[in-house]
C-alpha cells in the first residue's frame, strides 16, 4: 500500500527552531513506522520561499528574497539531516517544476469558473500573509498573532470563490469524521466553515516575488495558494523521470501545527475541489510548543536551537523528548531543564540502563549467550497486544500515545528486574531454570520494545538490536515470543551516556 505523509513547508525567513523540528520528527516517526510495516512510503518536507514573510526579511537584510531562500533553505535541509529524518524529497517553492504545477492548478480553478476579478479592501498582516477581519484585530488595528500595527489595504486582485465551497466542505466534514484530527480541531474547522466563508484573494498586485498568475502576468499568486500546492506538485517531479502522482495522491496525512489550520482544513480542500483534484485523507493537527506561556516562535525569539541539542545529546534524545514531552495534539511547555530531566530519567536510567544491565547479566551468568528458557508468564501478559496498540495509535496519528504505550513496557521490564533480582537467582543452583527464563524474557522484551521504539529513537534501537543479533527488524516481528534465544551478544556500550549540560555562558 502507498502511504504519503507531509510536513508544512517552512518559511525561509528565519532559522529553524524546535517547533519546526517537532512536526518533522512526528512525520518521520510515521514514515518509519509505515516502512517498517512494509508499506511504500513517500515523505515530503521542504521550504516556502515566496510572499511577504520572506520578502520583508530579505529587504531588511539588504538581499534579494532568492538570496535569502538560497541561504536559509539549507538550514532546514540540514535540520532534517541532523534529526535523522528520512524524507524522500525536499521541495522548495522556487523549484521551476513547482511553478509549472502551481500555474496549471490555478488555471484549472480559473477555467472551472471559480475565479473573478475584484477589489480587496481590508486588514492584512504581512507576517501571517493573511487577511484579518475586524473582529480578529486587537487594539483595533493590531495582528492578534504578531501584535504589529496593520494597515488597511486596497488592491485589485483575482479572487477565489471560496464561499461557493461552503456546502461541499460541510458535506466533506459530515462524511469524513476523521478528515481533521484531533476532534477539537475538526470541530473548530467545521464551525469556521458553518459561520460562512468569504472569498479569498488569490493573487497580489503589489508583490513581484512569486509565481505569476497564468492569465495575468502583472500579478503573482498569493503565497498560501502557491505553498499549499507543494503537496501535490512535488509528486510530479520528486523522482527523476517518474510521475508519482497516481501512486501517492491523495496524501494520507498532512501534519501541521494549529496555527495554520484554516489554510489546510478549509482553503486547501476547497482549492482541490475547485481544481477537480481529490482531497487528502487527513489533516492531523498538533499544538504549540511553549516556552513559559508563549508559543515558541521566531518573531518572539524564545526558541530552543535543535542543532545545539543534537550536537550535545544526539538526534534520538531530541526525537524522544519532542514526542514524549508534548502530547501530539496538545500545547505543551518545553525547556532545557525538562529536556535534561527526560534524558537522564527516561533514556539513560530507564531504557539505557535496562539494556546495559540485561546484557551485562547475560554476559556474567550465561557467558554472553541468550538462554533459551521459557518466557515468564508475567511478561507474556504485559506484552500481550502491544504491537496492535502501537499500530492503532500511529494510525490515529498519535505518536505520543504510541510512545507512552511502549514506555510502560520499558518500565515494566525494569520493575521485573527489581522483583526477580537475577543476581540472587544466580547464587542459587536450584534457580538455574528461573534465571534462564528471566534473562531470556528480558532479552525478548528488549527486542520487542526496541523494534517498536525504532521509529522514535532509530540510532539507539538499532545499536541495541545489533547487540542482540536481531535480524528481522519488521513491525511484524515485534511480537513477544517471536524471537529466539541462542544468540551470542555483541558489544553495546552506553546508549545514552552522561552529558555535561552547557554552562549558561556557552548556551
Ligand atoms: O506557516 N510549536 O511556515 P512556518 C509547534 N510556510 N510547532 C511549531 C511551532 C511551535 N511553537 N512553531 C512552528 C508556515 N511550528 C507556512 C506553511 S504549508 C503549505 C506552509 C511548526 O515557518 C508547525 O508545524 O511559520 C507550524 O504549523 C509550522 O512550523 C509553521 O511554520
Ligand atoms: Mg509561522
Amino acid at each position: 500500500m502507498a502511504y504519503y505523509v507531509t510536513t508544512p513547508i517552512y518559511y525561509v525567513n528565519a532559522e529553524p527552531h524546535l517547533g519546526h523540528a517537532y512536526t518533522t520528527i512526528a512525520a518521520d516517526v510515521l514514515a518509519r513506522h509505515m516502512r517498517q510495516r512494509g508499506e511504500e512510503v513517500f515523505f515530503l518536507t521542504g521550504t516556502d520561499e515566496h510572499g511577504e514573510p520572506v520578502t520583508q526579511v530579505a529587504e531588511r537584510e539588504g538581499i534579494t528574497p532568492r538570496e535569502l531562500g538560497d541561504r536559509n533553505y539549507v538550514r532546514f535541509k540540514e535540520l532534517a539531516g541532523a534529526l535523522g529524518v528520512t524524507n524522500d524529497f525536499f521541495i522548495r517553492t522556487t523549484d521551476p517544476e513547482h511553478h509549472e504545477v502551481v500555474r496549471r492548478v490555478v488555471q484549472r480553478i480559473h477555467d472551472n469558473g471559480h475565479v473573478y476579478a475584484g477589489t480587496y479592501e481590508g486588514w492584512y498582516c504581512p507576517r501571517c500573509a493573511d487577511f484579518k477581519t475586524d473582529s480578529e484585530l486587537v487594539d483595533g488595528s493590531r495582528c492578534p498573532i504578531h501584535l504589529i500595527e496593520l494597515e488597511r489595504e486596497h488592491e485589485d486582485n483575482w479572487f477565489f470563490r471560496l464561499s461557493a465551497f461552503q456546502e461541499p466542505l460541510e458535506r466533506l466534514y459530515a462524511e469524513r469524521p476523521d478528515f481533521v484530527t484531533p476532534q477539537i480541531r475538526f470541530n473548530e474547522a467545521r464551525s469556521f466553515i458553518e459561520q460562512g466563508l468569504h472569498d479569498l484573494s488569490l493573487s497580489r498586485a503589489r508583490l513581484k516575488w512569486g509565481v505569476p498568475v497564468p492569465w495575468d502576468e502583472t500579478q503573482v499568486i498569493y503565497v498560501w495558494i502557491d505553498a499549499l500546492i507543494n503537496y501535490y506538485s512535488a509528486l510530479s517531479y520528486a523522482r527523476e523521470g517518474e510521475d508519482l502522482t497516481e501512486r501517492f495522491w491523495p496524501a494520507d496525512v498532512h501534519l501541521i501545527g494549529k496555527d495554520i489550520l484554516k489554510f489546510h482544513a478549509v482553503i486547501w480542500p476547497a482549492m482541490l475541489m475547485a481544481a477537480g483534484i481529490e482531497v487528502p485523507r487527513r489533516v492531523a493537527i498538533h499544538g504549540h510548543l511553549l516556552m513559559g506561556e508563549h508559543k515558541m516562535s521566531k518573531s518572539l525569539g524564545n526558541v530552543i536551537d535543535p542543532f545545539q541539542v543534537v550536537d550535545l545529546y544526539g538526534a534520538d534524545a531530541l526525537r524522544y523528548y519532542a514526542m514524549r514531552e508534548v502530547r501530539f495534539g496538545q500545547d505543551g511547555g518545553v525547556s532545557p531543564e525538562g529536556f535534561e530531566a527526560r534524558y537522564t530519567s527516561d533514556l539513560a536510567n530507564e531504557y539505557g540502563n535496562l539494556a546495559s544491565r540485561t546484557l551485562a547479566m547475560i554476559v556474567r551468568y550465561r557467558e554472553g549467550v541468550v538462554p533459551e528458557g521459557e518466557l515468564p508468564s508475567e511478561l507474556v501478559e504485559t506484552f500481550d497486544g502491544l504491537a496492535g496498540e502501537v499500530r492503532s495509535f500511529l494510525d490515529a496519528t498519535d505518536p505520543s500515545g504510541a510512545l507512552e504505550e511502549i514506555w510502560q513496557r520499558v518500565r515494566r521490564l525494569n520493575g521485573f528486574v527489581q522483583e526477580e533480582q537475577p543476581w540472587k537467582l544466580a547464587k542459587d543452583a536450584s534457580q538455574h531454570e528461573r534465571l534462564d527464563s528471566v534473562l531470556c524474557g528480558l532479552a525478548e522484551g528488549l527486542r520487542v520494545v526496541s523494534l517498536l521504539l525504532w521509529p522514535f529513537v532509530p540510532t539507539a534501537a538499532e545499536r541495541l538490536l545489533d547487540a542482540l543479533r536481531v535480524q528481522d527488524r519488521s513491525f511484524g516481528a515485534a511480537r513477544f515470543g517471536a524471537g529466539s534465544g541462542g544468540a551470542t551478544l555483541g558489544e553495546l556500550g552506553q546508549l545514552f551516556p552522561r552529558v555535561e549540560p552547557p554552562t549558561a555562558s556557552a548556551a
